[in-house]
């Protein structure tokens, strides 16, 4: 490795400014190629921007080598550019959301997502993505649940881990591969009322058992940087946290990567009450360990005078100079500044037909069957299809984080049905806003048609940062367009495109099946298609739960059992833990998801009753194909500790195992359970089992009931 401690002490304290702030790139004329200024309030010196670090939202292989080569001339160290961007899950071949890749069960699906984002966005210029994002959503009204793994910890950590691998590989100096940045840490997930920003509150407890398991994950599996969130936790931003940082970062985790904020987060510490000024907000960021500061300029504009006054000392901003450059060292950036930029590469990779091809086998495992009475899958000699609704003829099938992504690039359900069958297919839109005509139109075409199709959703722009809703209903008038295409008395089919569970109690009474689709990216409804005229049986599960009603929220299903537990799910004990006016169950359990066949789940049989330390337990379960189709089931197992020095939840998911089954074929599914598996942040012995009964259940959902138990003792 090269002296960077040589090259940190060479640079002025303004060089040091400059290379740990991030620049937006937006600032960057498209031709020229030489920075113009921004939209932002901040006013840049040009020796900021001639020296800056890192630059965040520029791709495409010319444009960011004719950039790189312009800083090389201007920086006084030639230290190269950092390019940086949000490749959350797909660079311009767009995979599924994150949320519903996570239905897939299938961390190395998601892994190689992952890895085709990488190769796309490398030979395009990038060196680095904002992602995994590892925060767990447990409330469908934030709006950025879209981009989660959903509400588990296990499965989220699985996930974080695979995103992680797939991006960097072993060595992210090799071709091909970007540095990945975990976010947002922490606990940004939990914001009050769904609504995004706000503040978060949570024990260490809470935050050690549901939230930090997958940051850590990210972690453990090497991920370059960590990004802060926006949130105050529990009385302190996360940008100014010193605890989340200092303590559990670095010291507790032994991260020695690079802290970055999120956009303009140290500047918000002020609006956050944290900080009387701008000088005050640096500060406190770089005291929490905050490498680099995202668009706003505090950092260039204070750091000097806050080392002069004794508030700062040089060595920390050396430490976080010294960061930025190891990790531009790992890259490979000193030795060749345009890594894997290359014209050629990016007309032969990008969008490629391989790699439209994996999106289409992703999404098709990312699709949930919520119901189907057995219309589904379509009859192939059907005459004639109506597809209606908003979404029957829409390229709006990326999410609003699919930033290099372009809805031309997307096929539309119609297209699709056109391309791969002879079925006559008619379209209309019904409406999002209330039109008469327009309804009737389509009330027309579906009383002429065999099969009737509803395409509802959400727009991309309804879910993802900033847009949290307090209904999560389909938005508009779509539910009354519903409501009269089901009045015909006909056979009907709901395929939602939406970012987050939503409360849909009527549809989910009144349709013959209903497909989520989430936002499937640039080949989803292609796989919708398959998965709907039986090419592909449906095998994705839900990882957040749906409620009946928005006021359920946040609901999930490893939640603690309360001391007046409801003693049936009808709740019918007035002093128990319920909603007098409505269900406090899920319309949709977590784990949830139907197939084209059906399986039967047998007993769960432990191969003991007492389990001592070091010890493991098996526990099976044998599950038989009782449909007339093979399928893929995938079979769930929960814990639940019955008493401890602290709660417990009523159940956690601590594996699964997918089986495919022939008709009538059955198989024993067996599960070790070890020590391992039973531990917690206890009060008493830090992370660790405590002893007594514990109940495990093998199920398709984490609804069910039946279940077997042990004793754990020492
Ligand atoms: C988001 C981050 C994102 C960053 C850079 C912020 O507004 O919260 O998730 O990575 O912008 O685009």
């Amino acid at each position: 490795m090269r002296d960077l401690r040589n090259i940190v002490e060479q640079m002025s304290i303004k060089d040091k400014m400059a290379e740990i702030t991030q620049l937006c790139g937006s600032g960057y004329g498209e031709d020229e190629n030489v920075f113009m200024g921004i939209d932002y309030q901040f006013e840049l010196a040009q020796h900021m921007v001639d020296n800056v670090g890192s630059v965040l939202g520029i791709s495409g292989a010319g444009r960011v080598k004719a950039i790189q080569k312009k800083h090389l001339e201007t920086s006084a160290h030639k230290i190269p550019l950092l390019f940086m961007h949000d490749i959350i899950h797909g660079y311009k071949t767009i995979f599924p959301s994150p949320l519903a890749m996570s239905c897939t069960w299938q961390p190395g699906l998601v892994k190689v997502s992952a890895e085709i984002a990488a190769k796309e966005a490398a030979v395009s210029g990038l060196h680095l993505t904002f992602s995994p994002m590892c925060d767990l959503a447990r409330d469908a009204r934030w709006g950025r649940v879209v981009e989660t793994s959903g509400e588990d910890v296990y499965l989220n950590a699985l996930y974080a881990k695979a995103y992680v691998e797939g991006y960097q590989g072993n060595d992210v100096s090799s071709r091909y591969k970007i540095a990945s940045c975990l976010k947002h840490f922490a606990a940004y997930g939990i914001a009050e009322g769904g609504r995004d920003y706000h503040t978060t509150e949570a024990s260490e407890y809470s935050l050690r058992e549901y939230h930090f398991p997958a940051y850590k994950a990210a972690v453990d599996a090497g991920a370059k940087m960590v990004m802060t969130s926006f949130n105050a936790l529990n009385g302190i931003p996360s940008t100014g946290n010193q605890w989340l940082f200092q303590d559990v970062l670095r010291k507790e985790w032994g991260f020695a990567g690079t802290v970055i904020s999120d956009c303009t987060a140290i500047v918000e510490l002020i609006h956050h009450g944290f900080a009387a000024d701008e000088a005050e907000a640096a500060k406190k960021a770089i005291d929490a360990g905050v490498d680099i500061e995202m668009v706003s300029n505090t950092y260039y504009n204070h750091v000097q005078r806050l080392i002069e006054n004794g508030k700062l000392t040089e060595a920390q901003i050396d430490e976080a100079v010294y960061r930025v450059l190891v990790m531009k060292e790992e890259l490979g950036l000193f030795d060749n500044p345009y890594k894997d930029a290359d014209e050629g590469l990016e007309k032969q990779y990008v969008l490629c037909d391989s790699h439209r091809q994996a999106a289409r086998e992703i999404a098709r495992e990312s699709m949930v069957l919520l119901k189907n009475d057995g219309v589904l899958p379509l009859e192939k000699n059907a005459e004639k299809i109506a597809l209606l609704g908003p979404f029957a003829d829409s390229r709006q099938m990326l999410d609003s984080w699919s930033v290099c992504g372009e809805e031309k690039d997307c096929i539309t359900l119609k297209e699709a049905f056109l391309e791969k069958t002879d079925i006559k297919c008619v379209s209309a839109p019904g409406i999002m806003k209330y039109e008469e005509t327009r309804i009737e139109e389509a009330v027309k075409l579906a009383e002429s048609s065999d099969v009737i199709i509803l395409a509802l959703g959400e727009d991309p722009l309804m879910s993802g940062e900033s847009n949290s809703r307090m209904d999560i209903a389909l938005p508009g008038y779509q539910e009354l367009f519903a409501e009269r295409i089901f009045s015909l008395g006909k056979s009907v089919i709901v395929v939602l495109y939406n970012g987050r569970p939503l409360a849909i109690p009527n549809i989910a009474k009144k349709a013959s099946a209903v497909l989520e689709a989430w936002f499937p990216g640039t080949e989803g409804n292609r796989a919708v298609c398959d998965v709907l005229l039986g090419d592909h049986s449906p095998g994705g599960r839900l990882t957040m739960s749906f409620p009946y009603a928005v006021g359920q929220c946040p609901i999930y299903y490893d939640r603690y059992s309360s001391g007046r537990p409801a003693k049936d799910v009808y709740h019918s004990d007035r002093f128990s833990l319920r909603y007098m006016d409505g269900q406090s169950v899920p319309l949709y359990p977590f784990g949830y998801g139907l197939t084209y066949t059906q399986f039967k789940y047998g007993d769960v049989i432990l191969s003991k009753h007492l389990m001592k330390k070091n010890e493991t337990i098996m526990a099976s379960c044998v599950i038989k194909n009782v449909g007339e189709r093979q399928g893929t089931e995938t079979v769930q197992l929960y814990l639940r500790d019955m008493a401890g020095s602290l709660v417990r939840p009523i159940r956690m998911l601590k594996g699964f195992e997918r089986v495919t089954l022939k008709e009538g074929e059955e198989r024993e599914v067996r599960f070790m359970i070890g020590e391992e598996m039973l531990k917690f942040h206890t009060l008493e012995t830090g992370f660790a089992a405590e002893q007594g009964k514990f109940r495990v259940y093998i199920a398709r959902d984490a609804s069910v009931e039946e279940y077997a138990e042990f004793e754990f003792f020492y």
